[in-house]
């Protein structure tokens, strides 16, 4: 597969078979991950695969969606400020940054290997913070469901088009 077509075979998939994924498909995703860049390389990250029921019901409940409660499992995507380099002229802190990064390569390598995902930053973390156990100093950013799809990838890209996002000068 071209990059290009990755690009295009990634889709936010809402609908999942409850075949669990396979140990090596899943090492594959963590080294792609694991290959991310970051800034001064700090990789202020933690990630959490989580498939034990009772910890992936409370994932689940943290995000008040029927569709989740389908996945297999959930992959919680962790950022740590104090890891993280900051700007000095603004003091602007690129955990964020550096993690998304991550998180979407981890998005493209699990679409090269068939599975499905979708990026979810819109659950209760405060909810999740209290029902889960996470590392010291580590904040939840965003939870990415991975497994097989059983819906079918949207026929089209919904995007602007680069004259309205890019410009040359
Ligand atoms: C940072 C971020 C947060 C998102 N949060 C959610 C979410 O909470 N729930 C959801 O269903 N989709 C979420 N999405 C998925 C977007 O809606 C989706 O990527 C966008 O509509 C484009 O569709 P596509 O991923 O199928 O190409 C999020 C995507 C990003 C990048």
């Amino acid at each position: 597969m071209t990059f290009r077509n990755l690009c295009s075979a990634r889709y936010s998939c809402r609908a999942y078979d409850n075949k669990p994924v396979e140990t090596e498909k899943l090492a594959y995703v963590q080294e792609c991950v694991r290959l991310a860049p970051s800034a001064v390389n700090r990789q202020p990250w933690h990630f959490i695969t989580v498939t034990d029921p009772a910890q992936l019901q409370a994932v689940k409940d943290a995000y008040h969606r029927d569709w989740i409660q389908g996945v297999p499992a959930i992959i919680v995507c962790c950022k740590n400020e104090e890891m993280a380099w900051t700007r000095r002229y603004d003091s602007h802190n690129h955990a964020d940054i550096d993690l998304a990064i991550a998180i979407e390569h981890l998005c493209l390598a699990a679409t090269e290997m068939g599975l499905g995902t979708c990026w979810v930053c819109n659950f209760d973390i405060n909810q999740l913070r209290s029902t889960f156990s996470l590392p010291t100093g580590f904040e939840p950013c965003a939870l990415i469901p991975i497994g097989y799809p059983a819906d079918e990838k949207p026929a089209e890209k919904v995007r602007k088009d680069i004259s309205e996002i890019w410009e040359n000068r």
